[in-house]
């Protein structure tokens, strides 16, 4: 048995489309910030004796995304390899927005990849992952990472350590529920249907500088600005879509009135929102307490959660069960 961890990222500047499907290969380079405290472990165990995969999340068999981490598992190790046992173990919501398959599939390729004995680097793992989950690529790396991408394959760097920019990240849970479209299907939808898709691949490269730039010069108010516009961006992209596709809910809306409330009181804050109700805020350390403290008492927030800036995947132990 192996057992890895990775922690979900959560991106400023967004992927969403791809420029091959069959590959998996975004469209556009993507900007993040891998987090801490939330995290995924995956046990991966080979078996001699035959059999088919199985996979549980957090503790029940899981069906439904068997055939993904299968598929990834063939990319791995290649289709002769031997079924595999994998037990997956989350400490927030799964496929309710919050990267949740980020975190797994850069965990599986970090466990799975070390219990067959491989000895890939992390930007091979990185290009693994991401062929299952285009973001899980991020999650390899730790701190604020960059992905580009061009038409053979994508790349994924640290462009700042974790401890050389203290953002903090407090997450307004607003909905536990799985997301009603899954983030693949919807961005086929936008590439297909949007009027806006065409203008948000190309100004992507222009919002990936500004936000690099920004954090290059850790200033703060330009990775705001650039970060709520282009994520306010992608989900124009989505609400035109047809049929369109909304992942907010009325709270989500009110955590977004809330972060501007705190803006204008001069708080250092800025919100981003991916594919579900689920508000990210990022601010700076001094800021954290009030900012929980605001989002906390946000009409239809659950819970807040709290996070740092975390490291890339890694194993954990391996050994016998
Ligand atoms: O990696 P996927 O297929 O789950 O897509 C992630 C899409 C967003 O989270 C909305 C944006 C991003 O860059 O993470």
């Amino acid at each position: 048995m192996t057992v890895a961890q990775a922690q979900p990222n959560i991106a400023l500047i967004k992927y969403w489309g791809k420029r091959d499907h069959a590959r998996n290969l975004p469209a556009t380079g993507s900007l993040s910030l891998t987090l801490d405290t939330l995290w995924t472990r995956m046990d991966v165990r080979f078996s001699d004796s035959g059999g088919a995969d199985r996979l549980s999340v957090n503790g029940a068999e899981d069906t439904p995304m068997l055939a993904r981490v299968s598929a990834c598992l063939d990319r791995l190790c290649g289709p002769g390899r031997p079924p595999a046992t994998i037990a997956s173990t989350a400490n927030f919501p799964v496929r309710a927005g919050l990267a949740s398959s980020a975190s797994a599939f850069a965990a599986l390729v970090t466990a799975a990849s070390a219990a067959a004995g491989q000895s890939r680097d992390r930007q091979a793992l990185a290009r693994m992952a991401g062929a299952a989950s285009g973001s899980a690529a991020r999650s390899l790396y730790p701190g604020i990472v960059e992905l580009t991408v061009d038409d053979e394959q994508i790349s994924a760097r640290t462009i700042i350590a974790v401890d050389e920019w203290p953002l903090r990240i407090v997450v307004a849970i607003t909905a536990d529920a799985a997301k009603p479209v899954s983030s693949g299907e919807a961005m086929s939808r936008s590439a297909a249907t949007s009027p806006f898709y065409g203008a948000w691949v190309e100004r992507q490269d222009h919002d990936l500088e500004a936000a690099r730039s920004a954090v290059r010069r850790r200033d703060f108010e330009r990775l705001a600005a650039v970060s709520e516009h282009n994520c306010l961006k992608m989900h124009s992209v989505m609400w035109t879509s047809r049929p369109a596709i909304v992942y907010w809910n009325a709270a989500t809306v009110a955590c977004m009135e809330t972060v501007h409330e705190l803006q204008r009181a001069g708080v250092p804050v800025f919100f981003t929102i991916d594919a579900g109700p689920q508000v990210k805020a990022v601010c700076l350390p001094d800021a954290e307490a009030r900012v929980a403290e605001a989002l906390s008492s946000t009409p239809g927030v659950q819970r807040v959660m709290r996070s740092g800036l975390g490291e890339g995947a890694r194993v954990l132990g391996s050994g016998d069960p």
